[in-house]
């Protein structure tokens, strides 16, 4: 985190004066402030340009200069929180059968960290495909927040298909150990996000200064009721880009819930989109999303 030391200069209120010595003040600040266009959110990364949940993909969103980084979390058998989508290892790890299929929840984190997470991407995208994302490996998110720290903004689900109790407390501890510490400055850098109701809540509990949204599964309903519902404990939304419609953003947005749906690389559903008010997109293009994007302003609702 950065810290800045802010020497206040009082002088218009009394008046310069020798003997007053200056009021030093050390104030810990984030990195980056809150983006000031819609949200460009890279979906696992920029995971359209190299392998989804990697260091490769994360980094080239950070080329790319997307605002925040989208990454899905698991548990590994011994409790440990690692970087990947799916609940099992089988499609997009290679490595010892022992380590690095079946499960996520079956293996240990010194299992999958050996697992080569760049070879299938290689093979499905012959057309994107570099040799040195054969050497990309599943990230642990402590091995990522430490590498990236506080110098990026992160967008992070918690994947409960399988995770018992204590991803949530996992996750705080990771993002306190690398300078997320509370404070309403340090979380805007931060947005928490679920499919799973209790995953969303039991992070606002933990922490109630972290910003933390609903994801909506494609479909799922989102009337008025279960919008009242959600800004009970949520400040967002992640639906479904095709469930995202006029009503559903002026809905959201009385009760000053963001709209941010996923996942779009399309330019020009980008743009509908973005015309028809939503404050942000999730996608696997930043690249794309990044011209569009920046040539507008936002505001968030109830700003
Ligand atoms: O960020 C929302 C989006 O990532 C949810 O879907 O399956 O890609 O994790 P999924
Ligand atoms: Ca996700």
């Amino acid at each position: 985190m950065a810290t800045v030391v802010a020497c206040s200069d009082d002088s218009a209120d009394t008046g310069p004066s020798s003997t007053t010595a200056p009021v030093t003040t050390t104030t810990e600040v984030p990195a980056l402030d809150p983006p000031e266009h819609p949200w460009i959110v890279a979906h696992r990364g920029a995971s359209g340009l190299a392998p989804e949940n990697t260091v490769a993909a994360f980094q080239a969103a950070v080329d790319l200069q997307a605002d925040l980084i989208e990454i899905d979390l698991h548990l590994t058998s011994d409790g440990e929180l690692v970087i990947l989508h799916d609940p099992s290892l089988d499609r997009t790890a290679r490595g010892p059968a022992e380590d690095c299929t079946g499960g996520i929840d079956t293996r240990t984190l010194a299992q999958v960290v050996t697992c080569d997470a760049g070879t299938w991407f290689n093979e499905a995208h012959p057309d994107r495909a570099d040799p040195a994302f054969v050497d990309e490996r599943i990230p642990s998110l402590d091995d990522v927040l430490d590498r990236f720290g506080t110098d990026v903004r992160w967008y992070i689900e918690t994947k409960k298909l399988l995770a018992g109790e204590g991803m949530e407390e996992a996750l705080i501890e990771s993002l306190e150990k690398a300078g997320f510490t509370a404070g309403a400055a340090v979380s805007r850098q931060l947005v928490i996000q679920s499919f799973d109701v209790e995953s969303v809540r039991r992070v606002g509990e933990l922490r109630p200064d972290l910003t933390v949204s609903q994801l909506l599964y494609l479909g799922e309903v989102a009337d008025d009721d279960r919008l009242d519902e959600i800004a009970s404990y949520a400040v967002g939304i992640g639906p479904n880009w095709v469930d995202v419609d006029e009503r559903l953003i002026a809905a959201a947005h009385e009760r000053c819930l963001t709209v941010i749906p996923y996942t779009v690389d399309d330019p020009a559903e980008m743009a509908r989109l973005l015309d028809l008010g939503v404050d942000g997109i999730i996608t696997n293009r930043p690249d794309l999303l990044h011209p569009i994007a920046i040539e507008r302003t936002h505001t968030p609702p109830c700003a």
